[in-house]
């Protein structure tokens, strides 16, 4: 017998291409084990207005390829608080409801654990959905592939014309406290140098490479610089250059949220499938508070305590070192 007979669904927090498909592999997924769906509109926030509507299987047709989230997302400051979080467990037991599928990154897995543990009796199931790329557990989250390849055509734009006047520009990529989407993109560019939070370049290093690259005969450079990076952001850092690469005309671009639309990649929509597929699947078998996740190609639990606090996550040595030796 299902342990769950009725599941919510939310997607909280910021928006990453891929949780559309998700969202129909949950609903679909459920249906098919004779489990009923609510889909929560705007994430907490849905659960504390008690925002919820009845899915069924015709309610994700054609979602697939749609980037954003059909349910809406939203960052729910009163879910934070007891009140806001007793509210939305009112909410759910009026609609007998027994299971939550929350999908997200950092924030929203931080108020799926401390909910659950105050209200064990509704089951939760984290699904890994941000484009930082930066929880434990999962080698990859719902949206960073799309969200790179997004950064990776604009840089590729910005390389024609930066080559075309020989110039210097430093691009702002999102990830304000995580350097994933830069460092791939940085090396898929083949970035002159890529500031991340995760390991600080020190300007005077920054300066003498650049310069160096000048003297080499490079034509143009291009820095990515990732939201965290604690140079002081990307304008400070591009006049701290400016003043002392001279021969340099220097441009600054910030890609902002573009990097968060789009149609999901296939590599996107297979992972949210599949992460949305396990999740329901793992709810049955009577799994809480933890989180789905894909590792060395197979889905995993990961507990959302360890998703959420275990340091061992790091970006990929190799890259961190060949992003360096490759752009010489
Ligand atoms: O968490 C995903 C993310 O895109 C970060 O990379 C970025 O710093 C943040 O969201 C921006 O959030 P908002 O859209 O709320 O400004």
């Amino acid at each position: 017998m299902n342990k769950i007979s009725k599941l919510a669904v939310l997607t909280s927090g910021g928006d990453a291409p891929g949780m559309n498909p998700c969202i129909r592999a949950v609903v679909r997924t459920a249906l098919y084990n004779g489990i009923e769906v609510v889909g929560v509109r705007q994430g907490y926030k849905g659960l504390i207005e008690n925002d919820m509507y009845d899915m069924d299987k015709r309610s994700v047709s054609n979602i697939l390829n749609l980037g954003g989230t059909i349910l809406k997302t939203a960052r729910c400051l009163p879910f934070k608080e007891d009140e806001g979080m007793a509210i939305a467990y009112k909410h759910l037991k009026e609609r007998g409801i027994d299971g939550l599928v929350v999908i997200g990154g950092d924030g929203t897995f931080t108020g799926a654990l401390r909910f659950s543990r105050k209200y064990p009796d509704i089951a939760v199931m984290g699904v890994p959905g941000t484009i930082d790329n930066d929880l434990y557990g999962s080698t990859y989250t719902l949206g960073f592939d799309t969200a790179t390849n997004t950064v990776i055509q604009a840089i590729d734009k910005i390389r024609d014309t930066a080559d075309a006047h020989d110039r210097l520009f430093f691009i702002e990529v999102m990830g304000r406290d995580s350097g994933a989407i830069a460092l791939r993109a940085g090396i898929s560019c083949g970035a002159e140098a890529i500031l991340l939070p995760e390991k600080q370049t020190a300007l005077e290093d920054l300066i003498k490479n650049l310069k160096e690259g000048k003297s080499n005969k490079k034509s143009s450079s291009i820095v990515i610089v990732a939201e965290g990076d604690k140079n002081g952001g990307v304008y400070d850092v591009a006049k701290a250059v400016q003043q002392e690469v001279k021969d340099y005309d220097v441009k600054v671009t910030i890609l902002g949220h573009l990097q968060r639309g789009g149609s999901p990649s296939s590599f996107d929509r297979i992972l949210g499938s599949r992460l949305g597929f396990a999740a329901v699947n793992a709810l049955i078998a009577g799994e809480s508070q933890k989180m789905v996740g894909l590792q060395a190609n197979h889905i995993l639990l990961t507990s959302l305590d360890d998703a959420l606090n275990n340091h061992e996550f790091k970006l990929e040595a190799d890259l961190l070192q060949m992003a360096d030796i490759l752009s010489i």
